[in-house]
């Protein structure tokens, strides 16, 4: 189907009076009114060790015969510099607090073998560490977020792994790091302290977190200009009373707090729902529950704004995204699921939240970058396919730094399903730092098009032009026989009499620069 043919029917319509017009969605940029800047590290990545994330779908070592950099995959590599990932966190996750940093540095051969008793109960060789890590990070151009260990770790451990990286001093860590390879310290742009510590990172209570926190804080010394953002572990889903004890307790010794929240279309961990084959019921429940990221970052964000109402503090939603039953016959350690259509709405309505919250919000993890949860790229012994959430985050590119622009929507209908619904439309717009207009738009309504009449005050548009994302199948997605099912397409549209409508087709993302 010709999208762009479809969009100026659309506009022919309404020049020559026809139904769309007054149907219309009505969308309206306050373009006069630029509200908080989206961080880069709102599209920011995690690698956890776990399943082939990073082994295999990574990493094959200096001697693979597969193409590679420093033992980082080129094909991998260089489709993810494309998408402009501005940040990585590693090791995890549950993985980072069973993590010795010193288990990761010196010769690879006489690193210690120890087991991934979180995922898969694998052997974890140790191959990559501090130094690999910092090699990909500098590989994609991206900064680095380090997550420590607080759950088996000590804060002797963490302070030492924080002088190792960050020291320009003559110490013996400083200059193990430069026999090493690593003359010039390394740049940590966060460092974490523990993960999930209400579950896997020691099953504790805010305030004994609080307490560990703090101490541990005290001894993470890094010379000014090599100071990491100091990440306090916080909740997740509904749980605020994280977010109330930590922005209160560790005010003055943090830069943020996280909350993770995934999406799980059954709400059940027992029995999540399938990535692909799925009813459309699922479509719905998946889409009612990722919005409720939304809710999930008002309630947290008010909590903050009580013990920090000038928001010093960020709150980093450093582990999101959808999380569905594993793919049969794979180990069920290792969370690889298929990545349709579905995940890449999934992202784009996240994005359009994290930006409507930008002023807290100001860094995000998804989970996670390569064949784990809902991933960019999966691969396959020497293969690999970029998902349509690959696409998705290339396609929202530049909304990294742009400024956030308030937009109101009028005549928004809702898409129902067997009691349960969903707005049709959702929306972004920002002043990128090319200083162009740029709108998102996500089309939720599986079976309807929607047309979307675009207004901005002040402004005569003429046009919109960029990309679309859709298929014809809810759960349409890419496999090494066919690595290019979907993909972006082309999308424009032309003004008639100064108004423009655009058509967004059924179970769409769209990106366009207005003009
Ligand atoms: O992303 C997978 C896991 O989910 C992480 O290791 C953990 O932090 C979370 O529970």
């Amino acid at each position: 189907m010709n999208y762009i043919k479809q969009g100026v029917l659309s506009l022919c319509l309404l020049a020559s009076g026809g139904a769309f017009a007054a149907d219309a969605i009505g969308l309206t940029i306050d373009a006069a009114k630029p509200g908080a800047v989206i961080n880069k590290d709102i599209y920011g990545q995690f690698a956890e060790h776990l399943g082939t994330g990073i082994y295999e779908g990574m990493w094959v070592g200096p001697k693979s015969k597969i193409p590679n950099t420093k033992g980082w995959r080129n094909d991998v590599v260089g489709a993810l510099k494309a998408m402009h990932v501005p940040l990585v966190r590693w090791p995890g996750g549950c993985f980072a607090d069973e993590y010795h940093w010193k288990d990761g540095i010196g010769p690879r051969e006489k690193r210690p073998v120890k087991v991934n008793t979180n995922w898969g109960g694998v052997a974890e060789s140790n191959a990559v560490g501090t130094h690999e890590f910092f090699d990909l990070v500098d590989l994609l151009g991206a900064d680095a977020y380090v997550n420590g260990n607080l759950g088996t770790g000590s804060a002797q451990e963490m302070s030492e792994w924080v002088e190792y990286m960050t020291s320009d001093s003559q110490s013996t860590l400083a200059n193990l790091r430069r026999k090493n390879g690593h003359e010039k310290p390394f740049k940590v742009a966060y460092f974490a302290i523990g993960n999930e510590a209400w579950g896997c990172g020691g099953n504790m209570s805010p305030d004994h977190y609080s307490d560990l926190y703090r101490n541990v804080e005290t001894f993470l010394r890094a010379p000014q200009q090599y100071r990491p953002k100091m990440i306090a572990s916080g909740g997740n889903d509904n749980d605020v009373s994280w977010t109330e004890v930590l922005s209160k307790r560790l005010k003055s010794q943090t830069d943020g707090i996280s909350f993770h929240y995934y999406t799980i279309p059954t709400g059940k961990w027992d029995v999540k729902g399938a990535a692909t084959g799925f009813p459309e019921k699922e479509w719905m429940s998946t889409l009612t529950s990722t919005l409720r990221m939304e809710d999930h970052i008002v309630r947290n964000s008010a909590a903050m704004d009580k013990n920090d109402p000038e928001k010093k503090l960020g709150l980093f939603v450093d582990e999101w995204g959808t999380w569905y039953d594993v793919e049969k016959g794979t180990n069920a350690g290792f969370l690889f699921q298929q990545n349709t259509l579905r995940d890449a709405v999934v992202a784009a309505l996240n994005f359009n939240i994290f930006h409507a919250h930008a002023d807290r919000v100001r860094m995000t993890n998804i989970a996670q970058m390569v064949n784990v949860l809902q991933s960019m790229i999966i691969t396959d012994k020497d293969k690999m396919v970029l998902t349509p959430t690959y696409h998705a985050f290339e396609m929202y590119v530049p909304f990294q730094g742009a400024t956030s622009l308030p937009l109101t929507l009028s005549n928004n209908p809702q898409y129902t399903l067997d009691g349960a619904s969903v707005p049709e439309i959702s929306a972004s717009a920002a002043r990128g730092t090319d200083g162009k207009l740029y709108l998102a738009l996500v089309n939720t309504n599986p079976g309807q098009d929607a047309d979307v009449a675009i207004n901005v005050p002040g402004q005569t548009i003429k046009s919109v032009k960029g990309r679309v994302l859709t298929a014809a199948a809810m759960d349409a997605h890419n496999s090494f026989q066919a690595p290019q099912a979907i993909k972006p397409a082309p999308y424009s549209a032309n003004a008639v009499d100064g108004k423009l409508t655009v058509k967004i087709p059924a179970k769409a993302v769209v990106v366009v620069a207005v003009e």
